[in-house]
């Protein structure tokens, strides 16, 4: 009777002490998969550009905008960090001659500067000197291709907010193919 009370105390000493490592090892590991931190960011399709309103746009002159969103660096999380910019240009007088470009140069990946005033409207990468039209197409220089277009689209709700599908691209090569 005493030994089948012992067993039966030992089963159970064994078997709470299973349950404590468990919680031990697997509470840390539970919370580290739930929290926001670990967890991908969100991929929206369209962010607000900050620092350019459309209505105030002028023919001819780049605008720069920011995109800003959360971005997860190892532990830190910045949840209004800047995680991109976009040269806006209207080249006409409605919507459809706008164009939103990425600053990142198709080339090599530097960042594409607007000309400099008295160099006429267009772009230009200071590394190995690419030159891009003001509608950002292709100018002169080693690049394959011209400057990557992004889509937009005029808020729903302020008409003067520009929102864009903020993406990079593979650079060097002639075909514009979105980063994964
Ligand atoms: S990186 Fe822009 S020209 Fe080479």
């Amino acid at each position: 009777m005493v030994n089948q009370e012992r067993r039966s105390f030992l089963r159970f000493a064994i078997h709470s002490l299973g349950a404590l490592f468990g919680a031990v090892l697997g509470i840390p590991a539970a919370c580290y998969l739930i929290d926001a931190r670990n967890r991908p960011a969100v991929q929206r399709d369209f962010r607000p550009v900050q620092g350019v309103r459309l209505d105030d746009l002028q023919k001819d002159v780049p605008t720069q905008g920011v995109i800003r969103d959360v971005r997860t660096d190892a532990w830190t999380l910045h949840p209004d960090d800047v995680v991109g910019r976009v040269w806006v240009v209207k080249t006409g007088n409605d919507d459809a001659s706008i164009r939103v470009l990425a600053t990142i140069c198709p080339h090599l990946g530097c960042f594409v500067n607007n000309n400099p005033p008295g160099s006429g409207p267009g772009f230009t990468c200071p590394c190995h000197s690419a030159k891009f039209n003001i509608d950002g197409s292709k100018n002169t220089g080693p690049q394959q291709r011209g400057m990557d277009t992004l889509e937009w689209k005029r808020d729903q709700q302020d008409r003067n907010l520009l929102l864009v599908k903020f993406e990079n691209f593979v650079q060097g090569q002639s075909e514009k193919v979105p980063r994964t």
